[in-house]
């Protein structure tokens, strides 16, 4: 990989804005801890890992972090909410945040004086080029005052400090419940005129580039929509790698940057093209959508392109960058020299992507193989609806479910090709068709398509305690070969992915759910205790092993019955969850049987 200033044409390379932010925090006793999974594990409020707090939710609620209240990292993140925009110069499905965050630590004061001095004395970025927003509050939390005062301080301008209301300076939570508060973010100012007077940091005219959020996260939201103040005052902050490294390169776009544009000079190669105004939307969502495929084939999840949720993601993902390479004239599978180079540059920093290779590459092919058979069809087909509409007219629900079912066109593909002749698409209609056809209620239809949300409550804590009772019994009865490849909780059950080879007979599901109703009998309390890797690996501690051998960890131990390396929260006691109902077992790809389950008595 390219280090710091031996490539002239992007004199800051990623490698070495990563270390600069990780070396500044760890002077002021952060601990640095590791890029987590972009597939969250138990965690039911969104599919993918959308910001660096997200695995840390349980810390942000009052958990103890075996790392201290200080931590710092870059976090690989998708955020499939900006897939429409991906082809514009700053939006990305994935891209890394550059976070740091007290936990009941520091707040404002500190939080604030490190990011002015990150961003003017290490990266050098003249203080008149800052403009920040704060909040300006509402009937549920005061005006930022405080924040405004502590700007001052390190010597903006009152014309470089911005307020707005909760549209703009409020974050979170990530899902319907959790940590959430005021923020204040900073932008960097590209020196151009106000388009007008009102002209600030929120208007999107290209003046003002949002670089870095900071938010001071006081705040729990409940279920109900009220909010409580959390145990502990914390700090979440969180900087677009992509963004800050377009910035100081003094590019137009992300797609310039050493993380992305040899990508776009591989799509060169690939098209005969040059990369130019003209043919630029495509090649950056090409770029962009191979890079989050590549992420999330390569996580070790063992996700694959399918009908629901993540796999659905993956599957539009996929589907649309068959059709973009179309638009330039490419046919053939390409996707996987493509894939070729998003490892190259990353596989240092992300050593997953070269280590699921071969997994990479054969999924993007099978789903290449599969998507390309009614392709040409399909297309025809399209065509051929859109032609019949005139003005004013709506592509019909009939119309967009057969592209969908028979020529497996996603729905957002549908649009889009609607919208490139001036079209709408009858959303509703089309639901209406899938679940005619599923026979599936319209709320489960429209979390296949956006994703399933739940909270963050006692009873979750409650089924991941029974996730781990499940896991040991499995591997009591079925062996030690068996490992978690996912797990998924909301607050009416669990969900719990394992690799396993054949359908689990109904003696071995009742044996299991005899095991853990036996370890819920015995009222057996829940042990958390901190301990280095190595010692949880000596005592046979199970999960997932990404830190290093010398770093703590949590393990949760259920004397006799489980003993895993895991974040928490968890029951305190086995008794709390009455009773486990298994209600489903199936297979959930090649190679891995899904288990969903229930706890509590049953009406
Ligand atoms: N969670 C905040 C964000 O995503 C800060 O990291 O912007």
């Amino acid at each position: 990989m390219v280090k710091d200033s031996e490539n002239p044409r992007n004199p800051y390379t990623a490698y070495d804005i990563r270390n600069k932010f990780v070396d500044f925090f760890l002077k002021k006793e952060h601990k640095k801890i590791n890029s987590a999974s972009l597939l969250p594990e138990n965690d039911p409020t969104v599919l993918f890992t959308t910001a660096g707090m997200h695995p840390l939710v349980p810390y942000l609620l009052g958990e103890s972090h075996p790392f201290g209240k200080r931590l710092v990292n870059y976090q690989k993140c998708i955020r499939t909410g900006d897939i429409d925009e991906v082809g514009d110069s700053t939006h990305l499905t994935y891209f890394e945040m550059l976070g740091n965050w007290s936990l009941g630590d520091y707040f404002k004061k500190e939080s604030i004086a490190q990011s002015f001095e990150f961003l003017t004395k290490v990266l050098n970025i003249p203080a008149d080029r800052i403009a920040v927003t704060v909040f300006e509050g509402d009937d549920q939390a005061v005006r930022d005052i405080e924040a405004y005062e502590i700007w001052k301080s390190q010597g903006l301008t009152e014309n470089q400090i911005y307020y707005y209301g909760k549209k703009e300076n409020w974050w979170g939570p990530a899902g319907q419940t959790g940590p959430c508060g005021p923020d204040t973010e900073i932008f960097y100012d590209t020196g151009k005129e106000k388009c007008s007077e009102h002209c600030g940091p929120a208007c999107n005219c290209g003046k003002y580039i949002e670089i870095w959020n900071n938010v001071f996260m006081e705040y729990n939201k409940l279920a109900d929509g009220t909010y409580t103040q959390l145990r502990q005052k914390n700090v979440d902050t969180g900087m677009g790698l992509e963004r800050i490294l377009a910035i100081l390169n003094h590019k137009d776009s992300v797609y310039e940057t050493d993380v992305l544009h040899p990508v776009i000079e591989k799509l060169e190669e690939i098209t005969g093209s040059t990369y130019k105004e003209q043919n630029a939307r495509e090649f950056r969502i090409i770029s962009d959508h191979i890079r989050a495929v590549t992420f999330i084939l390569g996580d070790h999840k063992g996700i694959v392109p399918s009908n629901s949720e993540q796999g659905y993601i993956l599957r539009r993902l996929i589907r649309r960058t068959i059709r973009m390479f179309r638009k330039l004239g490419i046919t053939d599978n390409k996707l996987t020299e493509a894939a070729q180079t998003v490892i190259d540059i990353n596989d240092e920093v992300y050593p997953e992507l070269a280590e699921n290779k071969t997994f990479i590459m054969e999924q993007l092919t099978r789903e290449f193989i599969l998507f390309n058979k009614t392709l040409d069809v399909g297309l025809k087909k399209a065509e051929k609806y859109l032609s019949e509409l005139s003005g004013g007219e709506v592509l019909s629900g009939e119309s967009a479910f057969k592209l969908y079912d028979t020529f497996g066109f996603p729905i957002e593909l549908t649009k889009e090709l609607a919208e490139e002749k001036g079209f709408k698409v009858d959303y509703n209609g089309f639901l209406e068709k899938f679940l005619e056809h599923q026979e599936k209620s319209r709320t489960g239809a429209e979390s296949r398509f956006k994703g399933g949300l739940a909270d963050n409550s006692e009873q979750t804590a409650r089924l991941h305690t029974a996730t781990h009772l499940l896991n040991g019994a499995l591997r009591k009865v079925l062996g030690d070969g068996i490992y978690q490849k996912g797990s998924n909780i909301n607050a009416k059950r669990l969900r719990f992915d394992f690799s396993f080879d054949r359908k689990v007979t109904a003696e071995e599901l009742k044996e299991v759910s005899r095991i853990v109703n036996e370890a819920i009998e015995k009222k057996i309390e829940v042990v958390c205790e901190e301990m280095t890797v190595k010692e949880a690996k000596e005592q046979g501690a199970i999960g997932v092993f990404e830190n290093k051998y010398s770093d703590i960890v949590k393990v949760y131990t259920i004397k006799e019955y489980s003993k895993e390396i895991c974040g928490g929260p968890h029951a305190e006691n086995t008794g709390e969850l009455k009773q486990f109902t298994i209600q489903k077992e199936e297979s959930s790809s090649a190679g891995v049987r899904r288990i969903k389950a229930v706890i509590g008595t049953i009406e």
